[in-house]
């Protein structure tokens, strides 16, 4: 039915006949001349309309937005002065001969490029929206991102092997779905939150390396990074060490952006878990900006201003957030910045604004430093390396508020105006791979000691003989990898000896029976010569994200869910009836009110 591209046609063609097939994604009638942008997959032709041609004008006079429709024309160049040279067909356009309408569209209920629409109005129509060249931009480049990702993963002699959707719960830290049997009445299938018992297992049958592109369910509460379901680059691999299940992975990165975006990643930096919490608040650090934090714990503890000595003096943690140039920031910016740590559980923000250091205590300028003897300041000046016209936040607290607080701050302003003009961020790209997790934290809501990871990641084998004993000083052989704040995978060496993950579970709190009830196929493999693996799980839906530059996973996901976990296209979940409720043997308790 065509030719050629829309969005393909160039100089190349010039003076040739083609045939176009596309949507009309705009008209406009220049008083006798008629010009339509039509849209196909690769982008735009702009096709100019003339009277010359009645029959074909008669066509277009009737076209509107949305229509499909099928043309001919000459390629021919634009005129001097009108070219769009962001586009491939901006140098040239088709004198129409004739035009087919395959098939007219209702009125769309918005434009299809528009930039500006709601979410919701995007997602309710979503296969309008999915017409739209951003929307036709990022499917296409996730397709290529899985391309490369299997060529590359093909390459090194990984088996894709399909693992089931109905299954039993492996817990990766979130609520499962559940799945009623119809024939195993009162019992229920959970959809995979990952495939990470299976994958375990097809090591210990032999099948040395594997990976799948699969969905993953979780049942969490959803945020702009996390949904429902999404989709892993899933993969284990046998008799690989830590570093060298590293090195394969960041060169499949490294591979991938290159392949599909020309990004050149330089090797990925390996910080410990302890480090970045330290020195950026968190656990995913954003390393664009360069603003860190520093530990002043030890030098307030003998001060006057109980808001730090008593935390310092009692296993809390209190940090500097120096911020250079921060002198510039205003009190109500400082009020916006006091409200914002507010929800992560801070109580307050302290800061002292460097005027003049040579002057003393009369150079700072602080709600707090009358409570401070110059020996004190003094110490945490140097400590911050801060200079005159900088600006020290502060934060007191248990370590996980403090941590969570500035580090949140810190990407905050980190990532705003203020910092871009100054220097404190840097565009590009900045990976990093986070090592020695701990292997457990206590869960002060369940009152007990949960993986950090997961139950099935080993111990480095320093940790190994004490585990038991002292559990929450191992660590784990466990990584993240990190680009520009974001968590795009994460995956460990596992456990491979029964007994290791038999200790395992006693320090999570599992029984012998429990861990026998839901694991027992886990453990009885492991029984005969499980070889010693290892692997890793992308989330796919962030890295394409973060090459198209989306705020959100939902904008390179087709039918993604909304904040609320439903999918407005087709309005699930909805209400079932009481005959599949009686065959699923099911009575739901309470109906909403409105019913
Ligand atoms: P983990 O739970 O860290 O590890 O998940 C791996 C990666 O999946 C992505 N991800 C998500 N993406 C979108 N929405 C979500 N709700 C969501 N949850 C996770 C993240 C994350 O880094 N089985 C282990 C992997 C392993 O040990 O090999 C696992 O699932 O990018
Ligand atoms: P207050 O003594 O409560 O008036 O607080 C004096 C200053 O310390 C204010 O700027 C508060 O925002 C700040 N502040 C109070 N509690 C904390 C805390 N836990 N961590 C950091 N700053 C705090």
């Amino acid at each position: 039915m065509r030719s050629n591209f829309c969005g393909k046609i160039s100089v190349d063609q010039l003076g040739q006949d083609v045939q176009l097939c596309g949507w009309v994604m705009r008209r406009r009638d220049h008083g006798g001349v008629i010009f339509l942008d039509i849209r196909d997959r690769y982008g735009i032709a702009q096709v100019v309309c003339d009277p010359d041609f009645p029959i074909m004008f008669e066509v277009a006079e009737k076209l509107r937005n949305e229509f499909c429709v099928q043309l001919k024309g000459n390629v021919r160049k634009r005129p001097d002065g009108s070219e769009n040279l962001s586009l491939t067909s901006g140098e040239v356009e088709v004198l129409c001969s004739e035009i087919v309408v395959l098939n007219p569209s209702a009125t769309p209920p918005f434009l299809v490029d528009d930039e500006n629409l709601s979410e919701t109005v995007r997602l309710t129509n979503r296969v309008l929206d999915l017409r739209s060249l951003s929307m036709q931009k990022n499917i296409f480049l996730r397709h290529k991102v899985t391309s490369e990702v299997r060529k590359f993963l093909d390459g090194h002699d990984f088996l894709d092997i399909e693992t089931p959707i109905l299954t039993k719960s492996t817990p990766e830290g979130a609520r499962d779905f559940l799945v009623p049997s119809r024939i195993n009445r009162g019992e229920f299938f959970a959809l995979p939150q990952s495939p990470q018992l299976f994958k375990q297992l097809l090591m210990v049958a032999g099948f040395d390396r594997y990976y799948q592109i699969t969905k993953c369910f979780r049942d969490e509460d959803l945020r702009a990074d996390r949904q429902p379901e999404f989709t892993q680059i899933d993969c284990e691999t046998s008799f690989l060490n830590e570093v060298q299940i590293r090195e394969i992975f960041e060169t499949l990165i490294k591979d991938v952006f290159f392949k599909v975006a020309n990004i050149q990643l330089a090797s990925f930096p390996v910080l410990t878990y302890e480090n970045v919490l330290n020195k950026f608040g968190s656990d995913k650090p954003d390393l664009r900006i360069k603003l860190e934090l520093t530990d002043i714990t030890d030098l307030v503890k003998d001060i006057e201003f109980k808001v730090f000595s008593s935390v310092a003096n009692s296993n809390g943690r209190v940090a500097a957030l120096l911020i250079p140039h921060g002198g510039q920031l205003s009190r109500s910016e400082i009020d916006i910045y006091t409200d914002f740590v507010k929800i992560y559980g801070a109580k307050g923000l302290a800061w002292i604004k460097v005027n003049e250091q040579k002057k003393g205590k009369e150079g700072l300028q602080s709600p707090i430093v009358k409570n401070f003897s110059d020996q004190a300041l003094r110490n945490i000046l140097v400590r911050c390396n801060a200079k005159d016209g900088d600006l020290i936040f502060f934060g007191s607290d248990r370590p996980k508020i403090v941590n969570d607080s500035l580090g949140a701050l810190r990407n905050k302003i980190g990532l705003s105006d203020f910092a871009k003009k100054r220097g404190l961020f840097e565009e590009g790209w900045k990976p990093l791979w986070v090592v020695d997790f701990p292997m457990f934290e206590f869960n002060d809501d369940e009152n007990r000691m949960v993986a950090v990871h997961h139950p099935f990641t080993s111990p480095k084998p320093e940790y190994e003989t004490s585990l038991f004993d002292n559990p929450s000083v191992a660590k784990a052989n466990a990584y993240d990898m990190v680009i520009n704040g974001w968590e795009v995978g994460g995956g460990s060496v596992r456990i491979h000896k029964a007994e290791i993950q038999k200790q395992v579970f006693k320090i999570l709190n599992i029984s012998d029976a429990d861990a026998e009830s839901k694991f027992g196929f886990l453990l009885s493999s492991l029984q005969y010569g499980a070889p010693p693996h290892g692997g890793i799980a992308f989330g796919l839906d962030r890295i394409v994200a973060l090459l198209v530059g989306a705020n959100s996973i939902r904008d390179v996901i087709a039918f993604p869910k909304t904040q609320r976990g439903q999918c407005l296209l087709t309005e699930a979940p909805s209400r079932v009836g009481d005959t599949q409720l009686n065959e699923l043997n099911l009575r739901v308790k309470q109906q909403p009110k409105n019913d």
